[in-house]
């Protein structure tokens, strides 16, 4: 997997610094003085940094931000990033100020003068995630990263700050690798395969083969996966880091990984992003393997549904109508909201089995969610006020844009069918809130729930402060944070 780079806190030390070759940034404070090391360094430059943060476009950047002061004379390094960054930053500043820095690593490397910066490790952790890159079919790879040094006034406080940030930042590239993988490679098989690896890391891993879904009469999930030559899988993925015994919280994922639409086929422009379909699954595998890593205090269970939706004369119809887990009938009007249908069963197997004290499920979704809400929030729908809250505080403390959107039994009436109990689309409108009403038939009453729809977040179309174009990953910081904030405090 593409892991992130590793990274070194040690002491601020103005010789090392200036025989440091590869890059230097320097966290500058706007507001204050230039610190002693940073006055230094700006002598041995010949006042070039002085000048720079004296000029119109220093001013001008915000938070975060930074520019480059190139091959300066009087040091080794081949460039000086000036980064600004107030001293009372805030973790997302940090954070931004770290990506900057980890946008622009090369193969030389950089260290980065933290001095006076209390958020050295958040700063750290915007390094680590957008210097991701996905080069694994690139046969010229220009993807190397040269290491990556922190000075830091206390670096061993900096560095125990960061240790279970660099488990999130690990999990946050293996759900990025996971979506960026084309379809091909990334097949049911392979994917099931990645998360059995995980069992190294103390997960109990299990997978379900479709004999076994069969037994358990998961045909809402099984009728998806028919037309495809990959077997349909269901993986469960359990960290038992809490008190023994005591019923876990849950999270379920989409993992669809290639949505061709099935018999209700999909226009080709476009097509190819269906290799991210499987990003739900992917971001409950990431959460998993962040707790693990960190050795979370709490019970979690992660459970993917694995499919591929494909044409083919053994594939679903419109008009099929199948039997879920539940019990429920369900006419299949579109194959195109499969989503929905492998969810169905795998939501209801993980409430019969776990008996959760929780349950969030994870899709790409529905395309209305980004007419709705852009590639900036993921939707957010629930049963209960008080999870959904925790879960918009979580993702809110991690930067991660989340809405609630609004569900109610009157958009039930969009999915009544005379054929079955119940139609896997209501059409266009509200076709976020019908596809959620639809899942939340498959979730007990007393089951707090949430059904976040990633489809406009899981890789939007542009790069973001902490991902270079393509798959975020997101959703696994805010998870993770949900898990420490609810389960572990
Ligand atoms: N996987 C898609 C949703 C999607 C669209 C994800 C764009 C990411 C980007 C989902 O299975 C789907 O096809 N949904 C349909 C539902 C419709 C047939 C009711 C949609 O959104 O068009
Ligand atoms: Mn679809
Ligand atoms: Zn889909």
């Amino acid at each position: 997997m593409s892991a992130p780079v590793s990274i070194e806190f040690v002491a601020v030390d103005f010789e090392t610094l200036k025989a440091t070759e590869g890059r230097i940034a320097v966290l500058i404070a706007p507001e204050g003085p230039l610190g002693t090391v940073v006055r230094r360094l700006d002598r041995q430059i010949k006042g070039a940094l002085g000048r720079a943060v004296e000029s119109k476009v220093w001013g001008k950047l915000k938070p975060g931000q930074s520019m480059d002061l190139a091959y300066p004379a009087g040091i080794a390094a081949e460039a000086v990033q000036l980064v600004k960054l107030p001293k009372k930053a805030t973790v997302e500043e940090a954070r931004k100020a770290g990506g900057a820095i980890g946008k622009a690593l090369g193969e030389s490397g950089v260290t980065v003068l933290a001095a006076g910066q209390t958020k050295a490790a958040d700063v750290a952790m915007g390094v680590a995630l957008r210097s991701y890159t996905f080069a694994n079919y690139l046969s010229e790879k220009n993807s190397d990263r040269g290491a990556v040094t922190v000075m830091a006034d206390k670096p061993v406080d900096a560095g125990a700050a960061f240790a279970p940030m660099a488990a999130v930042a690990d999990a946050v590239c293996f759900t990025r690798d996971l979506v960026n993988e084309p379809a091909n490679v990334l097949t049911t098989s392979d994917f099931a395969d990645r998360l059995v690896e995980m069992k190294k890391l103390g997960l109990e891993v299990e997978v379900l083969e479709e004999k076994d879904l069969e037994k358990l009469g998961m045909r809402a999930l099984l009728g998806v996966g028919q037309g495809s030559e990959s077997p349909s899988k269901v993986v469960v993925m359990q960290w038992k880091g809490g008190k023994k015994g005591d019923a876990p919280f849950a999270f379920v994922g989409k993992g669809v990984v290639f949505d061709t639409g099935g018999i209700s086929i999909k226009p080709a422009a476009g097509m190819e992003e269906m290799t991210m379909d499987m990003g739900g699954a992917g971001v409950v595998s990431g959460v998993m393997r962040a707790l693990a890593l960190r050795k979370a205090k709490a019970n979690v269970v992660g459970l993917v549904g694995l499919v591929e939706n494909m044409p083919d004369g053994k594939a679903q119809r419109p008009g099929d109508i199948v039997k879920s887990m539940k019990g429920d009938t369900i006419e299949v009007v579109n194959t195109d909201a499969e989503g929905r249908l492998v969810l169905a069963d795998v939501l209801w197997y993980a409430q019969d089995r776990f008996k959760p004290t929780g349950m969030i499920n994870l899709a790409t979704l529905t395309g209305a969610i980004i007419i709705a809400l852009g590639h900036e929030n993921a939707g957010v729908f629930s049963n209960d006020d008080k999870l959904a809250g925790a879960l918009l505080k979580a993702a809110g403390a991690e930067g991660e844009g989340a809405w609630r959107m609004p569900m109610g039994p009157a958009y039930d009436e969009l999915i009544k069918t005379r054929l079955a109990d119940v139609k896997n689309t209501g059409g266009r409108p509200a076709g976020s809130i019908t596809a959620a009403q639809f899942l939340k038939r498959f979730v007990k009453d007393e089951t707090p729930w949430c059904h976040i729809d990633i489809a406009g977040v899981a890789l939007p179309p542009k790069e973001t402060a902490l991902a270079p174009k393509g798959a975020t990953g997101w959703g696994v910081m805010t998870l993770d944070r949900l898990v420490r904030d609810m389960l572990e405090g």
